[in-house]
């Protein structure tokens, strides 16, 4: 099911097969029956691991020296570690105060090229691409149909897992390249699980960092996985998210970064969900973002 072939290198750092966990407290709380999807517990604690593995594999095979990605700090601390696992050069940008510090730190220490641009991530992504044309180098962004491929494998993950499609998924929407790519993993395995992208009401102002993407480069394809399977965008605020971040921890044990926490705070929009399987894609750790601990405690209690 993946673009590669016995010539492909194996670039790997034991990414996917993810715990995917029932969640009884807030099962209850909602009505219907909760799975969580941990992949924070991928090699650099976020669900891009999967896609990077497969874009960094092609990147070497078709002869590249370095990758390039903007990134709001997940991707770049990603496709640094993959880099560097395979033993070529990455170059992050990235908006100036973007990346919670973790993520920077996560780059860092792999010795990796990191450039602050002013402005929004459009703009990180804008010069990401200028650079990849001027210095040869792959671009690694979600825009890389490599990822979308590697990213795939999640949905069907949670279709081997639960013996069947969710009747539903919802997940953060940032630039909407996983829900693209959960979408056409379900779709090749024959299923079409309503979607439920949660987005931030104020893009490009939110706290939750991960997803402070003022234009969502895959909308179209979001909009098409949503004509096919069903569901609608959803969007929340701030304070829900940090409400929903706070359930997480408090009555489940489980520390996912703000972002992620709005899969959650994405479910009391939703209508017509009473009984049913949902399963909620928690995309990053909490440990990705220790500076939203004060700013979303004091918010979600
Ligand atoms: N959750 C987390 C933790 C993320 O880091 C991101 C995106 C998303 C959700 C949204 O996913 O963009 O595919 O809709 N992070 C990117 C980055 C933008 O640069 O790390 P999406």
């Amino acid at each position: 099911m993946l673009p590669v072939s016995p010539s492909t290198p194996i670039v790997t750092l034991g990414e996917g097969s993810t715990p995917l966990l029932r969640s009884e407290r807030l099962s209850a709380g909602l009505g219907l029956e909760l799975w969580l999807k941990l992949e924070g517990t991928n090699p650099t604690g976020s669900f891009k691991d999967r896609g990077m593995a497969v874009a960094v594999a092609k990147a070497v095979e078709g002869g590249a020296r370095a990758i390039v990605c903007a990134s709001t700090g997940n991707t770049a601390a990603s496709a640094a570690a993959y880099a560097a696992r395979a033993g070529i050069a990455a170059v992050v940008v990235h908006a100036a105060g973007g990346p919670a510090s973790s993520k920077l730190a996560q780059v860092r220490v792999t010795g990796a090229r990191l450039i602050e641009v002013g402005g929004t991530f459009d703009d990180a992504f804008a010069a990401a691409e200028e650079i990849a044309e001027r210095e040869g180098a792959v671009v690694v962004n979600s825009t890389n149909p490599d990822r979308i491929e590697g990213q795939k494998t999640a949905a069907i993950e949670i279709v081997e897992e639960l013996g069947g499609p969710p009747d539903m998924l919802a997940l953060p929407y940032g630039g909407g390249g996983n829900t693209t790519a959960y979408a056409k993993g379900f779709l090749e395995a024959g299923f079409e699980p309503r979607l439920v992208p949660v987005e931030a009401a104020d893009r490009a102002g939110t706290t939750a960092s991960a997803i402070r993407i003022p234009t969502p480069v895959h909308r179209a394809e979001v909009e098409e996985a949503l004509a096919r399977c069903g569901g609608a965008v959803v969007s929340v605020t701030d304070d829900e998210i940090a409400a929903a971040w706070s359930s997480l921890a408090r009555e489940e044990g489980v520390f996912c970064e703000p972002a992620s926490a709005a899969a959650v705070a994405g479910l009391a929009a939703v209508g017509d969900i009473a009984g049913s399987r949902v399963v909620c894609v928690l995309t990053g750790h909490g440990l990705k973002d220790p500076e939203a601990l004060d700013r979303l405690l004091e918010a979600g209690s």
